[in-house]
Order: structure tokens, then sequence, then C-alpha cells
């Protein structure tokens, strides 16, 4: 029944959307939804590049066969095992019992640990290739873009890369397949989000992935999520090379936790004094309102950070501390932190905020806010001050190498 797009003559999309899930990970909101993609190459022998969630299992195989028409799958190559990508696997290899799955060795570890799957495996290692009739695969191995075992499947006859989760996006596909046939407006920010969440921590195995990727010529990057890039694939390149050097533009995030408007009024007036040294994109965040990902999404654009905390049971603000750990755990490099904070009785989180910016290894403005209570004159007059300075900073920064990629 289904009539797949074809990207190129004999290489068909028989991916899905997800308008279903609300949450990414049970973590990413995803408002515009998001798809996972699957490519099969009819030729002499015929292979499917990754599979999809489970939850869509049973319309990937009716794709798979209207393409088939009969004929059976000789091989299914992973590129990457998360289960958004691997989860019809099973499935597959159910209606497919011959088909060989194609992967490196720590690859076909997770196919058995993940689904007891053994027999009919073909260990690749990198550099190799498989001759399907006209098209050639070449297997490059890129590790922790975004798991250990991630690769990407080169197609050397017409130069199409399979790259995995590497210049993926958030959003479904709307109809047409390959972006010269669509608007992409509405997938920049969401592949900025899509990165600075998912794959935000290994900016320097995208690096070396990019490094090594350098020498092919690439007609189409066939990604595992959002549309097929053949237009934009300087952008998009320029985009994943951007974010995974941690460069970022000149403006300023701040964050803060606020329960009576205390801390708000605080974050209020460090935005004025930074907004009156002359800089422009000036981003404040309601950590109790905005998303974290879009959070995360924007501290990866912009060069500045300020956070702000009451103290609460003597500790952080626990949404504050949420977010901090999702920053520590993401390893955010290269960026100006200041930090202000309010308590009633005993101050605990300033001196949070500080052990923060000392484990990120991030420079700090040296003035630190801390009021008892409401704001009063003399630490209004602090917060212009600690808005100035991070401003300063943010103009004048320039990358450390001990930090830089
Ligand atoms: Fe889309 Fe790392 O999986």
């Amino acid at each position: 029944m289904f009539q797949n797009q074809e990207i190129t003559k004999d290489v068909f999309y028989v991916g899905v959307n997800d308008r279903q899930k609300h949450k990414f990970e049970n973590m990413l909101p995803l408002p515009q939804g998001v798809s996972y993609n699957s490519y099969l190459i009819v030729d002499e022998k015929t292979a499917l590049v990754d599979t999809v969630d489970i939850a869509m299992g049973d319309i990937f195989i009716e794709k798979i066969q209207s393409q088939l028409q009969g004929r059976t799958l000789d091989y299914l190559i992973i590129n990457h095992m998360e289960p958004d990508h691997s989860g019809s696997l099973k499935l597959l290899r159910k209606y497919y019992p011959e088909m060989q799955i194609v992967g490196n060795s720590k690859t076909l570890d997770m196919v058995y640990g993940f689904y007891e799957v053994t027999g009919k495996t073909l260990e690749i290692k990198d550099e190799d290739t498989l001759v399907l009739g006209k098209h050639k695969l070449q297997f490059h191995l890129t590790p922790m873009v975004h798991w250990p075992e991630t690769m990407m499947t080169y197609e050397i006859t017409e130069q199409i890369l399979f790259s995995g989760d590497a210049f993926g996006c958030f959003g479904t596909l709307d109809g047409a397949v390959v972006d010269e046939n669509m608007n992409v407006d509405k997938y920049w920010d969401e592949m900025t989000r899509y990165y600075a969440n998912i794959v935000g921590k290994y900016g320097s195995a995208v690096q070396k992935a990019l490094k090594k990727l350098t020498p092919l010529d690439i007609n189409y990057i066939c990604s595992t999520h959002g549309p097929v890039w053949k237009e934009y694939i300087t952008k998009v390149v320029d985009v994943y090379d951007q974010l995974s050097r941690y460069e970022t533009n000149e403006g300023v995030v701040i964050v803060y936790g606020s329960m009576y408007g205390n801390t708000e009024l605080m974050a209020e007036t460090v935005a004025q004094g930074v907004a009156q040294a002359g800089i422009k994109d000036v981003i404040i965040h309601n950590v109790s309102k905005s998303d974290p990902s879009v959070i995360i999404q924007d501290i990866f654009k912009y060069r500045g950070l300020i956070v702000g905390s009451p103290t609460y049971c003597n500790e952080l603000y626990p949404e504050v501390e949420s977010l901090l750990s999702k920053i520590e755990i993401r390893g955010i490099k290269n960026h100006i932190f200041g930090c202000f904070g309010s308590y009633t009785w005993a101050s605990a989180a300033v001196k949070r905020l500080t052990t923060f910016v000392e484990t990120m290894k991030w420079t700090s403005a040296e003035i630190m806010v801390d009021e008892k209570q409401g704001l009063k004159k003399d630490n209004y007059q602090a917060c212009l001050e600690l808005g100035s300075q991070v401003a300063a900073l943010v103009k004048s920064f320039k990358c450390d190498p001990p930090h830089c990629v």
C-alpha cells in the first residue's frame, strides 16, 4: 500500500513520524514531534539502514514490505543502537530471519544486550566496505556521537552519508522528506535544542567525527531524525561544528528561582545592568516556568550565564539545583558566569553557586550578590554592577585553550 519516497534511485525513505510521544527520553518536550528515520537500499542485495521505535514497528514493517514486494531483506545496517533506532530490530528479525545484522563489535554486543538476538551477524571494522551491487557502503566508526558504538555509513556511488544522530533535529517530516522540497525554518531552533540536550556532552567526539568526514564528498546527509539534507548541507554541518566547539554568541542568559519575588527582582536588576553595558541579547528564564531543555539550548547559544537562587532548607532552591545538575552532566564549556541569591535567616545558595562555577572551570565575575530578605539599595546597585561585570567579560571573552575544543 505504501508509496515510499525515493531519495535517489533505489534509496527509499521508510521512516516514521511520532506525533504521540510527549517527551523524548521521557524528559524533553516534543511540541513539533519527532521522526525516526530509516532508509532502504534496493539493489542486487537489499539493505536497511537503522530501524525505528518499536511503537511504530507495525507500520514500519509494512513500509518495507511495500518496497521489497516479496524480496527478502539481506542486511540490516545498525549505525546506532539507542532504542529509538534499534527498537524494531527483533520484530524485523521475525519477518526476515535470514537478514544479516551489520555492526561493529560494540554494536553487536548491544544487539545481544538489549534484545538477546544472536547469529547472522556481520562484524565490520572502521572503513570496511560492503557491496550491494551498484551501491557500495563504507563504514566509519564515530564513537560517542552519541553512544560508544555509533558509526556512520557512507554510500560511495551516490555519495550519501547515513549519519545516525549526527545532523539530526526534533520535528516531524510533514509530507516531504528532502530539505529542498519543504520550508525548513521550523527545524533550526529544534536542531539546537536537540544537539544541546542529546549530543551536547560529546563536543570533542563530534569534532573528531567532523574531521574524519572532511575528505568525503557528500550529496545527501540522511540522519536518523529530521529532514534529509541536500540543499542545506553546509549550514547543517556549520551548526554542528559551532555547537560542538562550544562557540557562543554575545549574549547573557539569566536564570532564577523565586518563591515570593525577591530573587526575581534581583534578576530583573541584573538584566538591566547587562543591557546598560551594551549586550542586546539578554534572555531571562524563570526556572519554575521555562522548560529545562529550552534553558540548556539558550546556554549553548549564549556566552554568559547568571544564576540566581534563594536559599531553601539550607540548600539551593531545588529547581535551580536540578538545572545545575543538567549543566554539569553535559560538561558545557567556555562560559562566563555570575550569581546572586537571597536568604531569610541563613545563606547557603550563593556558596553552592560558587562551588558550581569552580567545578565547571568557567570564568566568573568577582562580584556575587547575596541579599538578606528583600532587595535594598546597596544590593540593588550591586546587582547592576554584577550585570555590568558579566557583560564586560562576555564582550572581551577569548577562548581559553585548555577549555576550548
Ligand atoms: Fe536518536 Fe541517540 O538516538
